[in-house]
């Protein structure tokens, strides 16, 4: 069952009932400013951080769910609707929500009045703009009356959700015409606000929660609404929030226009008053002149459009199949820019007010957003390398606003080092910039302790080939990329870390699974230290990749497959043997993306493996048979019931790991069938078991052991997105970037018989048409550029601004 459709012409998914299973949102804004919106106008703005600079309040875990948000009331008489059907929750005429590439449009009508509420973030600029459009398209008169409702959050998140006691009494704001300013906190020691504003005087205004809802009142019964109106309250503290009442007269067939906008403004420590109490409005004025009318709506709007456009032409497909296209044309970049900004840090199962951005997390972002926007992977790179500790070991986490490390959570995840080397290696493939290597680069957040981002590259290699255990194979520490398989910490207590209790790191737990990232991202290590002439550095490095990989063949090798791990009474994890957890899918992908028993026929094994023993018609399992009961020696991974999570859901993060390792083998039907498993757009049809957003990947889909089978959860902020477009746009389609060129390596199912690419890289244009006329899975006959044959399969890099066309014979 569906609940919308896909507009590929204008990059929209648009939803026609709004009781979808879950709320289906949207991301609005991809700089500094942003907002979470969904198909009802739920959501919540804020501004870098969701955690220390919250706007607007949100409250997860709601019943009714989503009730926060950017509401539109709408009074026809003695009847009150909202155009996207919440919270009145009133039948509407018609509803529809599209959501486009940084913007939405919800359009809702009754009795011949229809409501049109569009919400974008202008680029450059920290603010949320709404243009509201309302209609008469009866054959009467008709006297409206329109009420705009926000709640203010007291800008950070936690204390705003716990801290009640100094919370009720500190909420301030000034009105000012149409403008409300939320100006909390901002007499001591902040100095920003925020400002939510329309462009038209408005009849009424509130500014306290309790006068526009009352006191025992809803957001689903706002009393001002169903009432005498807005009140023209001032809040002293409780809960300050934007209201506005905006009564109208509608000839029939007569439209009416107004602009909103929601901003963020920050004033320089001495530019903060404009006289004692009342604060300097200068920017927040010029924010408002900047939207103050349809045309600049319209203006932002455009901008928007041409910028989306401009980053979506990096990798464009024509591959005959309207799926496939819009899942690499359209969402999954799209998808692939929202994780990059937020990591794991705000959605509406991550509540921006936990985690911050993940170390291992945003290095793998970059892997599927480096070619949209290689300036900002550049500076993240930055970023992320300054947290890294001077031994090469590395903060899980850090908070967006700060830049500075999470010592909550602190370090041992043992394989955050090495997607350090995999996103600056992704890095250079794309852009061929060598000079990040020689950015001097903070180690811990301490300028002192600077070095060149090589340096770090090289700890990041160090650290691990220093840290081996008793097979040789790398120790685990706290957890490897399963944040749940916490080998050293042994947890009795309720509400303890599973992943900092008890010693967390230990000399025997190791990890298979890193042992496979130190094989594969080691060679990478290995090619930059060749390209630098540093030869005996990558001789020796090479030697150390052996020892490791042999280790692999040796103690990790069951028989049929990969193991996991050791825990760390030395026990395998992941073993035919074991009771439970037989058969784990990370080793299984990253071991053979690595190349590891490609030659010697373990590679082959293993993956057949997975397919007889995790795979579903929803995709594959991360482990099976699911744990049944708590380990404490295995730890987080069987706290959860079977069939969830890491115990044996399809967690959908390492599904295109093995997409690749199939292409690794040659094997393009088999890689394409189980990318189309998981792939939003081949299941929208079952959105009623699926049930979150059709046209994003979520982090993981229940599986077979679990009651909701084919359930998916926690969409949008995963590593899926990533992944998914590396494993398609350069596995099966084949466009690999080298640090010298574009390798062309397609391994696609035999029935494609022809598709084409558009590809930017380095500046120049390739326009690339593969022919499949044997029907072949992989394999390259002849390649000619501009009509010229070349030797090998990486394609030059060519001047910037060149254009070239690209045809590529398989067979
Ligand atoms: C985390 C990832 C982790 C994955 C598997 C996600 O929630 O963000 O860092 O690799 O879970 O445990």
């Amino acid at each position: 069952m569906k609940y919308g459709h896909f507009d590929d012409i204008r990059r929209e998914y648009v939803i026609t009932d709004p009781r979808t299973p879950l709320p289906w949102i949207n991301y609005l804004g991809s700089e500094e400013f942003f907002t979470l919106f969904s198909n009802t106008a739920g959501g919540y703005a804020f501004y870098k951080d969701a955690r220390l600079r919250r706007l607007t309040r949100y409250r997860y875990n709601n019943a009714p769910l989503d009730q926060e948000g950017f509401r539109l009331y709408v009074r026809d008489g003695n009847s009150v609707w909202n155009p996207g059907w919440q919270p009145v929750q009133a039948e509407l005429d018609s509803y529809s929500c599209r959501h486009g590439l940084g913007y939405s449009v919800i359009s809702g009508s009754k009795d011949s009045v229809s409501v049109t509420q569009e919400l974008l973030v202008p680029q450059g600029d920290n603010c949320l703009l709404m243009r509201v459009t309302v209609e008469n398209a009866g054959k009467s008169e008709k006297r409206i009356s329109l009420f705009p409702f926000i709640e203010f959050c007291l800008w950070d998140a936690v204390d705003d959700g716990a801290n009640f006691q100094r919370n009720y009494s500190i909420g301030e704001v000034e009105v000012e015409g149409a403008a409300i300013y939320h100006k909390s906190e901002y007499r001591e020691r902040r100095n920003h606000y925020a400002v939510f504003w329309s462009n038209r005087i408005p009849d009424g205004f509130d500014t306290s929660r309790d006068a526009f809802l009352g006191a025992y009142g809803s957001p689903a019964r706002p009393e001002a609404v169903f009432g005498k109106g807005c009140t023209g309250s001032i809040a002293h503290g409780w809960q300050p929030v934007a209201a506005q009442q905006f009564d109208l007269k509608l000839e029939p067939c007569k439209t009416e226009k107004l602009i909103f906008g929601l901003g963020y403004i920050e004033n320089p420590q001495e530019e903060k008053w404009l006289r004692p109490g009342i604060i300097n409005k200068e920017r927040a004025s010029a924010m408002i002149a900047r939207y103050s009318d349809d045309t600049s709506f319209e203006n932002a709007l455009s901008v928007l459009k041409t910028y989306w456009n401009g980053l979506l032409s990096s990798y464009q497909l024509e591959s005959g199949d309207e799926k496939l296209n819009r899942m690499v044309n359209i969402w999954n970049q799209y998808q692939c820019m929202v994780t990059f900004n937020m990591s794991r840090s705000a959605s509406y199962y991550e509540s921006g007010t936990g985690r911050g951005m993940g170390f291992r997390d945003s290095c793998q972002d970059l892997l599927g957003f480096v070619h949209i926007i290689p300036d900002r992977a550049r500076e993240r790179i930055l970023d992320i390398a300054a947290t890294q500790f001077p031994d090469g070991s590395a903060y899980h986490q850090y908070q967006p606003l700060t830049k500075k490390g999470n010592l909550a959570v602190g370090s041992g995840f043992n394989d955050d080092p090495l997607w350090l080397i995999a996103g600056t290696d992704a890095y250079l493939r794309e852009t061929g910039d060598w000079s990040i290597l020689n950015e001097p680069t903070d180690f811990d957040n301490d300028p002192s302790l600077a070095e060149p981002l090589l340096e770090h590259l090289r700890r990041s290699f160090n650290y691990i080939k220093t840290h081996l255990g008793p097979h040789g194979l790398p120790l685990i520490g706290r957890a490897d990329w399963n944040d749940c398989l916490n080998l050293n910490c042994f947890s009795e207590s309720p509400g303890e870390s599973f992943q900092t209790t008890g010693p967390s790191e230990g000399p025997v737990a190791e990890s298979v699974f890193i042992a496979g990232m130190f094989v594969k991202y080691g060679r990478a290590w290995v090619d930059i230290c060749r390209h630098l002439d540093l030869i005996e550095e990558a001789e020796a490095a090479e030697k150390e990749i052996a020892k490791v990989e042999q280790a692999v063949l040796s103690a990790g090798w069951d028989g049929k497959w990969f193991r996991r791990a050791f825990d760390a009474y030395g026990n395998v994890v992941g073993g035919q043997d074991c009771e439970e957890g037989q058969i784990f899918i990370e080793p299984q992908g990253m071991c053979v993306m690595a190349g590891i028993g490609q030659e010697t026929g373990e590679a082959e094994i293993a993956l057949q493996s997975v397919g007889n023993r995790l795979e579903t018609k929803y995709g594959i399992m991360l482990l099976q048979p699911a744990y049944t009961r708590y380990r404490l020696e295995l730890g987080e991974i069987t706290s959860y019931p079977p069939g969830y999570k890491e115990n044996a859901g399809i967690f959908c993060h390492n599904n295109p790991w093995i997409v690749c390792a199939e292409t690794m083998l040659g094997h393009g039907n088999r890689a394409f069938d189980l990318y189309r498993k998981t792939a939003p757009a081949y299941i929208e049809d079952i959105s009623e078991i699926h049930r979150t957003e059709p046209y994003v990947y979520s982090q993981m889909i229940a599986g077979a052991d679990a009651p909701s089978f084919g359930e998916a959860k926690n969409s949008w902020l995963t590593g899926t997105a990533a992944w998914t477009f590396v494993s398609i746009s350069q596995y099966i389609l084949g466009i690999q970037p080298t640090l010298n060129g574009l390798q062309i390596n397609p391994c696609i199912p035999r029935d494609l018989h022809s598709f084409r690419i558009v590809r930017r890289y380095r500046g120049a244009t390739y326009r690339i048409t593969v022919d499949n006329p044997e029907h072949v899975e992989q394999g390259v006959r002849e390649i000619t550029l501009g009509g010229k044959p070349i030797q090998g399969s990486v394609l030059p890099v060519l001047d910037s601004g060149a254009v070239a066309d690209i045809h590529v014979l398989m067979g």
